[in-house]
């Protein structure tokens, strides 16, 4: 092949990888965009729809601020208002929870900034996207009116939107790439005691340690029943062991005995795990804490390794530690809704598989 084929062959692959949304708009304009045209086009629509996103889910509600700052904080430095509001949603807020050095991907930071006599004059928003821009650490940034028009600037004549790889955002708050390119609080410091009193943050690992304490103060091998019907080392499943030794407290018992459909809060089921040589491997436990999880029943979720550790699983890269709303246990024990999340028997009589 020339070498000119294989241009215009990296080219048709390109566009290929380029996306629908993209391409249709270089047909409608009937024109061969600049590569840094065509980036603001698709800066600009991601800027909208993050905009879109944000109003849909009414942040100034349902968003937790800044761990540890008030509405209307002072001490902004140009260019962000002299009092600040800053929101964050989930993801983000789980970084603080997990003490991690860096947001993951999907956090979303909000800071209104403000005037000094409170008037909003603008948004500016971080967005962290997987593989947007991976050498400054994937933040899409964004400066928005608060009509929710993108700001623009006016720089060597030219007119650039204020939205995606924004050089001067991201020179700027270079200062601090050691904390994800964050000014506003160390990351790594994760949050204080009572920052997490007021915001609800449950501390899992502390949660986990205190469940494994209880299970071993209470002797559960000696003093808990086993899961009624179920002898000791019967055959499981994956990704439970090829060998299975499940114990329920007292509330869970009486329940699975009256045929009840659902565990009372304070209900706890442990099941050991053993390899097929019969050495044990882990110990999963589900504990039914009110309010922990009130869109998965409830159920915190734990793994730990027959020394107490709670055991961790990489996956994306990242490690996950296996306690809490535990994603993977979540998805799986799903299939369940109708029992509990539970698979070992049916809780109700008339609920015949
Ligand atoms: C000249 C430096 C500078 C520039 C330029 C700048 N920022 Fe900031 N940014 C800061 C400082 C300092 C803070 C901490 C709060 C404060 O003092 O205003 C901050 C805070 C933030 C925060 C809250 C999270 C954090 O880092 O603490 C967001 C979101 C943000 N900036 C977005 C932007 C966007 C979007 C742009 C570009 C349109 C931008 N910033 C440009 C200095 C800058
Ligand atoms: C791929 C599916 C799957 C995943 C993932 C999974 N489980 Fe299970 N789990 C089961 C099945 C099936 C059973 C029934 C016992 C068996 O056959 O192994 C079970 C049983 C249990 C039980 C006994 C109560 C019951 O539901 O019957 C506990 C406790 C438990 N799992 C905890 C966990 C924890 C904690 C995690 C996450 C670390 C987890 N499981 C992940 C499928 C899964």
């Amino acid at each position: 092949m020339k070498l000119n084929n294989l241009l215009i062959l990296a080219l048709l692959i390109s566009f290929l990888f380029v996306g629908c949304e993209r391409v249709k708009k270089v047909i409608e304009k009937k024109e061969i965009p600049k590569i840094t045209v065509q980036e603001d086009l698709n800066a600009e629509k991601m800027a909208s729809d993050l905009w879109r996103k944000i109003q849909g889910e009414k942040y100034w509600v349902n968003w937790k601020m800044w761990p540890g700052k008030e509405a209307l904080y002072t001490g902004g430095r140009e260019p962000h208002g002299a009092l600040l509001t800053t929101y964050i949603n989930e993801p983000a807020l789980k970084t603080f929870i997990d003490k991690r050095e860096q947001m993951q991907p999907g956090a979303i930071i909000i800071k209104e900034n403000y005037m000094p006599d409170k008037t909003l004059v603008s948004i500016t928003v971080m967005h962290k996207i997987e593989g947007f821009n991976p050498k400054v650490n994937d933040w899409f940034w964004a400066k928005f009116e608060p009509d929710g028009t993108i700001t623009t600037a006016e720089k060597y004549g030219q007119t650039l939107i204020l939205a995606g790889k924004v050089a001067t955002c991201i020179e700027c708050h270079s200062e601090q790439s050691a904390n994800d390119y964050i000014f506003t609080s160390h990351l790594r410091e994760g949050v204080s005691e009572a920052v997490k009193v007021e915001m609800e943050i449950p501390d899992i690992e502390k949660m986990a340690h205190e469940l494994w304490n209880k299970m071993q103060s209470e002797n559960y091998h000696v003093n808990w029943k086993m899961w009624p019907g179920k002898e000791a080392c019967y055959e499981g499943k994956e990704p439970h062991g090829a060998f299975l030794t499940t114990y329920v407290n007292t509330a869970a018992h009486e329940v699975i005995m009256q045929k009840k459909e659902k565990m009372p809060p304070g209900a706890i089921i442990i099941k050991e795990n053993y390899m097929p040589d019969k050495n044990i491997a882990s110990i999963t436990v589900m504990h039914k804490i009110e309010g922990f999880a009130p869109d998965a029943f409830d159920w915190f979720w734990v793994k730990f390794a027959p020394n107490g550790k709670v055991m961790t699983e990489e996956k994306d890269g990242k490690t996950i530690t296996l306690a809490g709303k535990v994603a993977g246990c979540i998805e799986c024990h799903g299939k369940q809704t109708s029992n509990d999340y539970i698979f070992t028997s049916p809780l109700k009589l008339e609920h015949m598989y």
